[in-house]
C-alpha cells in the first residue's frame, strides 16, 4: 500500500517469511507485497492459515512440555514476529524466572520484538543467522542468559525449511546441539511436499521471489535433521497430532501439514 509505514532500513518490495507468516496468522506487520505472497500461496494451498495455527498451537504444547520436565531456559531461533504466546510468555507462566533468547535474521523482527520485550526479564532477542550457529552461541546475550552447562531447549520452528542443502541443514543442527548440555531438547517443526507435491511446488515458488526461498524435506530427511538425539514420545509427527490436548478435535494431518518433533540429546 503507497505510503505504509516501515522502519528505515527495511525493504518492503520483497515479501520476507516472517512477514509472510504474520499475515497468515492475522497479524498486522505485513507489507503489500507480503499479503500478495501470502494470497498465491493460500490460492495453492488453501489450509496454509490452519497450518500456520497448528504450528504456533504446537509451538504451546512443546514449550508447557519441556517446562513440565524443568528446562527454563530456551533458544528460540526463527523467531518471527511477535504474536500471542510467545516462547517466554508460555514459558514464564509456568517458571517464572525462565529465561529466553530469541534469535532471527529479519532486522524487522528486531524492530518489534525488541521494541516489546525491552522492559521484559530474562528475555533477549537476537539478531542472528541460524547458518552460522558458532556465532549464536558465542552472542554476549546468549552466554549472558543461558548457562551452557545445564539443559536448554533449542526451537528450530518452521525455520529450517528456509535452510538449503548446499548450506548444510544436518551439520547447522549437529553444531548447535554439540555445544548444548546432555538432557536438553531439539524441537523442531518442518514443512514437508509428501501430502501434496503439487501445491507444494506451487509454494516453493511464491518464496522464490521472497527474501529466503522454501525448500520443504520428506519424513526421512526430517528425521535425519534430530540425528543426535531421542524423539520423545509420540515421535515424528504433523504438529496437530504431538500430544493433542485431551479432548480437543485434532486438525487433520494433510491441514497441519509440518511435521514436528521434540527430541531429547542423551
Ligand atoms: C515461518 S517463521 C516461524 C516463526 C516461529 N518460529 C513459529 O514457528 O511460529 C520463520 C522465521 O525464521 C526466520 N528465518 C528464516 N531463515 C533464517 C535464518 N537463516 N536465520 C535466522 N532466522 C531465519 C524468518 O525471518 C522468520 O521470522
Amino acid at each position: 500500500m503507497a505510503g505504509e509505514w516501515a522502519p528505515t532500513g527495511i525493504d518492503t518490495s520483497r515479501p520476507s517469511p516472517a512477514r509472510i507468516y504474520d499475515w497468515l496468522l492475522g497479524g498486522k506487520d505485513n507489507f503489500a507485497a507480503d499479503r500478495a505472497a501470502g494470497e498465491r500461496i493460500l490460492r495453492a494451498a488453501p489450509h496454509s492459515v490452519t497450518a500456520a495455527r497448528e504450528n504456533r498451537a504446537f509451538l504451546r504444547r512443546a514449550v508447557e512440555y519441556l517446562t513440565d520436565q524443568g528446562v527454563d531456559q530456551f533458544l528460540d531461533i526463527g523467531t518471527g514476529l511477535p504474536t500471542r504466546d510467545s516462547v517466554h510468555e508460555v514459558a514464564q507462566r509456568r517458571l517464572p524466572g525462565a529465561r529466553v533468547v530469541y534469535v532471527d535474521n529479519d532486522p524487522i523482527v528486531s524492530v518489534h520484538a525488541r521494541a516489546l520485550l525491552s522492559s521484559t526479564d530474562n528475555v533477549a532477542l537476537v539478531e542472528a543467522d541460524l547458518r552460522d550457529p558458532a556465532a549464536i552461541w558465542a552472542d554476549a546475550q546468549v552466554r549472558e542468559l543461558i548457562d551452557f552447562t545445564r539443559p536448554v531447549a533449542v526451537l528450530l520452528l518452521a525455520i529450517l525449511h528456509f535452510v538449503p542443502d548446499e548450506d548444510d541443514p544436518h551439520a547447522i543442527v549437529a553444531s548447535l546441539l554439540s555445544r548444548a548440555a546432555p538432557g536438553s531438547f531439539l524441537v523442531v517443526t518442518h514443512s514437508t511436499a509428501d501430502l501434496a507435491p503439487e501445491l507444494s511446488r506451487e509454494v516453493e515458488q511464491v518464496y522464490d521471489g521472497a527474501s529466503a526461498s522454501l525448500h520443504t524435506r520428506s519424513r526421512n530427511e526430517v528425521e535425519r535433521l534430530l540425528t543426535g538425539t531421542e524423539p520423545v514420545e509420540p515421535g515424528l509427527v504433523f504438529t496437530s497430532q504431538w500430544r493433542p490436548a485431551p479432548g480437543t478435535d485434532v486438525a487433520d494431518p494433510k491441514e497441519a501439514a509440518l511435521y514436528a518433533a521434540v527430541g531429547r540429546k542423551p
